[in-house]
């Protein structure tokens, strides 16, 4: 027995409440900021991305699969997503619960008992391993058996599991999910790291965030692509420091190829805020921006994703569920779904109003009903943004958009 685990033998539980489920967590990790050095992990704040993860497969399940699902929790924890899953989800065949923390499958067996899951116990398979060797022995089963869904829900960056998790996922109407954290690194706070890990150059402008998201979508859809597959996502989701991406894995090279119709730049000027995106591979780099003119503060993000990053239907579907869901986090789940519906068909990117308010001096910030109104007004589109709530998206360039601020 190692040191750690000799030090939490004898250790205490408390029992806490997410969603549907009760479970044990050990006491010493109750007031830790959630780390790595946990002896089990659990972060209350990313119960949001559970309750949207379980919306969204009842949303799939419905929608593009209708069987009974076989679902993989790589990376379980303390097994609060898996329990959640079984006991929220109910159209279940088979879920793998793994973690490669010895002390973790511990603590799912004795969550899984709480939780009064004898009569679905026959359908958990609990394993300890590296999220990546299960993902190859999967790989290996017949298409039948392999998992619907799999969900990687790493420390930081995902992009040591994708490719092992594209050749062990169904072929047909599967369903990805995947969360990274590592957002200084998206959000080009860290851009080596970014070009390191992502292949592709990130921006810390003020939508990093969407300019991450789109850099981990284009990864995760290289990635699909050199499996012979390509995902259409259906939500991308940001809150709380993290980013959540949904997606269906499809196998057809038509497709796939419209999708690499989707992969390209943004460029973005430093010096007046211009921003706009380009489609396909760069040959020229341009270093004059297209509207003021000035030489040399061009930059540029990418490759990226161009395309959708929501699918519309999906996102109604999810908008009603949550309806007659339980959540604490109902409201605010409300509200960011409600948002990802405004985005869907705007431009890319969005601009921080505080920051451009601040920069013109303005006494005092506009509503931003009240801005988009007046945008629409002028004829140009507007709407709120999901990946942060002081900006708006608009197709208004960035020149008549101060003027209009100035005006308000
Ligand atoms: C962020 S936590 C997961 C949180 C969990 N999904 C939840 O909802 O509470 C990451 C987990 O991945 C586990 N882990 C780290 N590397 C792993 C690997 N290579 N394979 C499987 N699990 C791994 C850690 O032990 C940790 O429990």
């Amino acid at each position: 027995m190692n040191e750690n685990n000799q030090k939490f033998k004898n250790d205490k539980f408390i029992v806490e409440k997410e969603g549907s489920a009760n479970f044990f967590l050990h006491s010493v990790d109750k007031n830790n900021i959630p780390s790595k050095s946990m002896v089990v992990f659990y972060n209350k704040k990313m119960e949001i991305n559970r309750d949207v993860t379980n919306l969204a497969i009842m949303a799939y399940n419905k929608l593009f699969n209708q069987n009974k699902l076989v679902i993989v929790d790589s990376m379980a924890a303390s097994g609060i997503g898996s329990i959640r899953m079984l006991k929220e989800c109910k159209n279940v065949k088979k879920i793998y619960i793994n973690d490669i923390n010895p002390m973790a499958i511990d603590l799912i067996k004795k969550n899984i008992q709480i939780n009064n899951l004898k009569d679905v116990e026959s359908l958990i398979k609990i394993s300890k391993k590296s999220a990546n060797l299960l993902f190859s022995e999967l790989a290996l089963m017949k298409q039948d058996e392999k998992p619907d869904i799999i969900s990687i829900d790493p420390f930081g960056t995902p992009n040591l599991y994708i490719d092992s998790a594209f050749k062990a996922i169904k072929k047909k109407h599967s369903l990805i999910c995947i969360t990274a954290t590592d957002t200084p690194v998206l959000f080009g706070i860290r851009k080596k790291a970014c070009l390191r890990k992502y292949m592709s150059k990130p921006l810390h402008t003020d939508y990093c965030k969407e300019i991450g998201a789109r850099i981990l979508l284009y990864f995760i859809s290289r990635i699909a692509n050199i499996n012979n597959l390509g995902i259409h996502p259906l939500l991308t989701f940001y809150s709380n420091h993290f980013i959540r991406i949904i997606a269906l894995v499809f196998k057809n090279k038509e497709r796939i190829f419209e999708n690499i119709e989707n992969y390209g730049y943004i460029f973005h000027c430093n010096n007046c805020g211009y921003r706009t995106s380009f489609k396909g591979n760069i040959l020229q780099i341009p270093h004059i921006c297209m509207s003021c003119e000035e030489d040399q503060n061009l930059d540029l993000a990418g490759p990226l994703w161009l395309g959708k990053i929501h699918k519309e239907d999906f996102l109604h579907y999810l908008i009603e569920l949550n309806k007659y869901s339980d959540f604490k986090n109902k409201n605010k789940i409300e509200k960011i779904l409600s948002f990802t519906l405004e985005e869907i068909n705007m431009p890319i990117s969005y601009y921080n109003i505080h920051k451009l308010c601040e920069e013109l001096t303005l006494q005092s910030v506009p509503k931003m009903d009240l801005i988009i109104k007046k945008i629409k007004e002028k004829g140009y589109l507007a709407s709120r943004t999901h990946f942060d709530f002081i900006s708006i998206k608009t197709n208004m360039e960035i020149k008549e958009l101060k003027r209009l601020l100035s005006s308000l």
